[in-house]
């Protein structure tokens, strides 16, 4: 009944993000990543953009450096949504109690927040069951699958997890959705065979997305927006196509409109 009443409400937003995943417009399906150490650098991106694309992620770098409740509030102050990507991976409790701080305290303004699936079920059910009593419109939990900075070496080698990537890639989805979480972080390069053991119902948010104009910077295994999307991603993390575009594309503003064209056309 909560789910059914949670997905089938045309007009329910939160904090600019679109809650119902078939209605998500091309500037919803966009978040910037802000990975500026500095506040004042971040509203400057977040007033540039706060029109042209649906939220903005941030991370370790800006929380460690001003502060989680202080970059939530200013972020949510000046209109942005907020994903929180702060990557808990910790026993069970601690990490139940941490996602239940963030969603009692900022619960309002964080739309999206990240947990290492490698924690396991037993932390990711944790985590799923600290949301669900904490409110009307709790943060969406997303379990990051592998980092796109493993490759196959890493993940044999030091890992000691054998198989492939994508293998492994698509055990973890499975088991974040199993634990009761909504999403989870992928490269796109991952998203359909995700989706096609997950179905259509998991959120898939993908980073490692370039568009054909911007340098690939150290991002390997990227796709354009659009591909991204077609491959079945519901949403976009960019961030140095749009805060530090190429010269002859302009600023911020023109580099996301850009891509929103790009989307809209295609889409
Ligand atoms: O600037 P760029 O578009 O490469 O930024 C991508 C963002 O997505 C960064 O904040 C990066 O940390 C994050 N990310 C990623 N790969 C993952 C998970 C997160 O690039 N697997």
């Amino acid at each position: 009944m909560y789910v059914t009443l949670y997905a089938s409400h045309p007009m329910l937003r939160k904090n600019g993000f679109c809650m119902t995943k078939t209605l998500l417009s091309p500037r919803d399906r966009i978040l910037v990543a802000l990975d500026v150490p500095a506040l004042d650098e971040a509203l400057a991106l977040v007033h540039a953009l706060r029109g042209h694309v649906g939220g903005f992620k941030v991370g370790l770098e800006l929380c460690t450096s001003v502060g989680v409740p202080m970059v939530v509030a200013a972020i949510s102050g000046a209109g942005g949504a907020i994903f929180l990507d702060l990557k808990f991976k910790d026993i069970p409790n601690t990490v139940a109690s941490a996602v239940r701080v963030v969603a009692t305290t900022m619960g309002a303004s964080v739309r999206m927040l990240t947990l290492h699936t490698d924690g396991g079920s037993a932390m990711l059910a944790a985590a799923a069951g600290a949301v669900r009593n904490a409110g009307l419109l709790p943060p969406l939990l997303l379990g990051v699958t592998v980092l796109t900075s493993t490759d196959e070496v890493t993940l044999n080698e030091d890992l000691r997890v054998p198989g492939n990537v994508e293998t492994h890639v698509v055990h973890l989805a499975r088991i974040a959705q199993r634990a009761g979480l909504g999403g989870v972080v992928a490269s796109p390069l991952e998203v359909a065979a995700i989706r096609a053991a997950c179905g259509d119902e998991l959120t898939i948010v993908t980073p490692g997305v370039r568009p054909s104009w911007a340098t690939s910077d150290d991002q390997r295994r990227v796709m354009t927006p659009t591909e991204a999307l077609r491959v079945g991603s519901d949403y976009l993390v960019i961030g140095r196509p749009i805060t530090a575009p190429p010269v002859e594309i302009g600023g911020p503003a023109e580099a996301a409109r850009r891509i929103l064209r790009e989307l809209e056309t295609a889409m």
